[in-house]
C-alpha cells in the first residue's frame, strides 16, 4: 500500500513490543500522572477509582479494540478510514471530529508538558529548596500566568514532538518509545516504592482503595468515564492512526488489553506514589489541577533525598507526556498527509506550527490574556473539559456504534481473528458490547452528566 509520500510503502511498526509501546505510551500520559490523581482526589478516591476501572474493562477496552479494528481494516488515517469503510456516507465527519480534537489536546497537553520541563530547570537549579506551602503557589500562580515563560517551554515541547513525528513511525516513534516507557516503569515504581513507605503513608491507600458508594453520582460517573476515554486515548482516531500501522499477523484483542492494563498499572501506581506521600504529610487530596505542581514540591521538600525523587518524578511527567503528544500529533500528521497528499515532512511542519499557535493562545489565556475566554472558562479550561468530557466520549460512541452496527459483523470478526488463523473466544462477546452495552452506557452517562451540570456551566464538568 502506498504511504504518504510518493513511491514509498506505507509504514509500520515493526514488532509486537514496538506496537504495544507506542500504543502504551500513547495511553500512558499526564492523564496518569496529573489528571487522574487530581480527577480522583476531587471526586471522592475509592469510590471513583472503581467506577473508572468499571469503564476501563466494560467500554474501554472494547473501543481501543474497535478503533484497532477499523485502522488496520482501513490501513489509513482517521478521515481516510472512515472514508474507505463507508464510501459516500457521512462517516468521515467522525474522523474530522477527531483530528479538531487533536488539535483542542494538544493545545492545553502541551501547556502542561511544557511546564514540567520549568519543574525539571526549577529542580535541577534547587529553586524549590525549601520554599513554604505560600511560596511554592505563589511559584506556580506566577509562572502559569507569567507568558512568555511557559510558552517557551511549550515551544520547545512541540518541537520535540514534531522532531519524533518527522522521523516517522518505525524510525521515530516505535524506536523513541521503546526506550521511554521501560524508563518510565522504573522510575514510577520507585516512586511509588518510596511514597508508600512513608510513616503515616496508609491513610493515603484508604482514601485510594476504600469506596465510599455515597460519593458517586452522575457528575463522578461522567467524569470517570472522561477520563478513562482521555487516559486510554480513545475517541479521536489516535488508535486508528496507530491501528493502521499494525500489521496483520499481530494479535488486536491482545494488544488492546496488554495496553489498557499497563495503562491502568501506570494510573494506580501513580495513586500510589501520590496519596499516600499527600496524607503521610497531612495535605488535603483535593488540591486540583496544581496537585503535582504545588504539593508534591511540597512534599518531596520534607522528604529525605526528595531532591533526587523530585527530579526523577518530573523526568517521568515530561517523557509520559511526550510519549502521548507524538500519537496526537500522529493523527494530524497522518490525516494532511495522506488525505491532502502532502507527504510526512511538510504535513508535520505545518501541524506543528498550526498546533503552536492554538497552544500559544491556551497558555496566553491562563495569564496576560484572560480575554481568551469563553463563557467563564478560560481557553485552557474550556479545551480540557471540552476534549476529555465532550470530545472523546462522543468520538467514543461513533466509533462503537461504526464497528457495532455499520461494519459487517463477519469482517469485524476477520479482523480480530486475523482472517480465522487465531481462536479470538471473546469476539462475540465483544460485539455484544460494541452494539448495545457501550453505546447506551456511554450514550446515558454523557447526557445524565451533561445535564447535571449544564453544558458549560461553573466549570464543573
Ligand atoms: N492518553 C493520554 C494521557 O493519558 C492523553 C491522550 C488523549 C492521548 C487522547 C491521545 C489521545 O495523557
Amino acid at each position: 500500500m502506498q504511504g504518504f509520500d510518493k513511491n514509498t510503502p506505507r509504514e509500520s511498526f515493526g514488532s509486537q513490543i514496538g506496537v504495544i509501546a507506542a500504543a502504551a505510551g500513547s495511553a500512558v500520559g499526564l492523564g496518569n500522572i496529573w489528571r487522574f490523581p487530581y480527577v480522583a482526589g476531587e471526586n471522592g478516591g475509592g469510590a471513583f477509582l472503581l467506577t473508572y476501572l468499571a469503564f476501563v474493562l466494560l467500554i474501554g477496552v472494547p473501543a481501543m479494540l474497535s478503533e484497532f479494528v477499523v485502522g488496520r481494516k482501513a490501513q489509513r488515517n482517521p478521515v481516510g478510514a472512515f472514508r474507505r469503510l463507508a464510501p459516500g456516507s457521512a462517516w468521515p465527519a467522525v474522523g474530522f471530529i477527531g483530528v479538531a480534537a487533536a488539535f483542542t489536546i494538544l493545545a492545553f497537553y502541551t501547556t502542561v508538558a511544557g511546564w514540567t520541563l520549568e519543574y525539571l530547570y526549577l529542580t535541577i537549579f534547587d529553586k524549590l529548596d525549601h520554599l513554604q506551602k505560600k511560596d511554592l503557589e505563589n511559584t506556580f500562580t506566577t509562572f502559569v500566568a507569567s507568558g512568555w515563560r511557559p510558552v517557551m517551554w511549550q515551544v520547545v515541547f512541540m518541537l520535540l514532538t514534531g522532531f519524533i513525528v518527522f522521523k516517522g513511525v518505525k524510525n521515530g516513534i516505535e524506536r523513541s518509545t521503546k526506550i521511554m516507557m521501560p524508563l518510565l516503569l522504573l522510575i514510577i515504581i520507585a516512586l511509588g516504592i518510596r511514597s508508600m513507605t512513608l510513616p503515616g503513608a496508609a491513610e493515603g491507600l484508604k482514601f485510594l482503595f476504600r469506596p465510599d458508594f455515597s460519593k458517586i453520582n452522575a457528575g463522578v460517573m461522567l467524569q470517570a468515564l472522561g477520563q478513562a476515554f482521555f487516559s486510554l486515548s480513545i475517541g479521536m482516531g489516535t488508535l486508528i492512526t496507530y491501528g493502521s500501522y499494525i500489521r496483520k499477523s499481530e494479535n488486536l484483542g491482545k494488544t488492546a488489553i496488554s495496553v489498557s492494563l499497563a495503562d491502568t498499572a501506570i494510573a494506580i501506581l501513580a495513586g500510589l506514589a501520590i496519596f499516600p506521600a499527600v496524607f503521610a504529610f497531612k495535605i488535603t487530596p483535593e488540591a486540583g489541577p496544581s496537585l503535582v505542581f504545588i504539593t508534591l514540591p511540597m512534599i518531596f521538600d520534607q522528604m529525605a533525598g526528595g531532591v533526587i525523587f523530585e527530579l526523577v518524578f518530573f523526568i517521568l511527567l515530561a517523557i509520559a507526556a511526550l510519549t502521548s503528544t507524538i500519537s496526537v500529533l500522529e493523527v494530524a500528521v497522518a490525516y494532511f498527509g495522506e488525505e491532502l497528499s502532502m507527504g510526512r515532512k511538510k504535513a508535520t511542519v505545518l501541524s506543528t506550527i498550526a498546533i503552536t499557535i492554538l497552544g500559544i493562545c491556551t497558555t496566553l489565556s491562563m495569564g496576560p490574556m484572560p480575554e481568551l475566554s469563553i463563557a467563564g472558562l478560560s481557553l485552557f479550561d474550556l479545551l480540557d473539559k471540552t476534549s476529555a468530557n465532550v470530545l472523546l466520549p462522543l468520538g467514543g460512541l461513533c466509533i462503537v456504534l461504526f464497528v457495532g452496527w455499520k461494519l459487517k459483523p463477519e469482517a469485524v470478526i476477520g479482523e480480530i481473528n486475523n482472517e480465522g488463523t487465531l481462536r479470538a473466544r471473546l469476539a462475540p462477546l465483544f460485539m455484544f458490547i460494541v452494539k448495545f452495552l457501550a453505546p447506551v452506557a456511554i450514550a446515558l452517562v454523557f447526557l445524565n452528566g451533561l445535564g447535571l451540570f449544564g453544558f458549560f456551566g461553573g466549570g464543573d464538568l
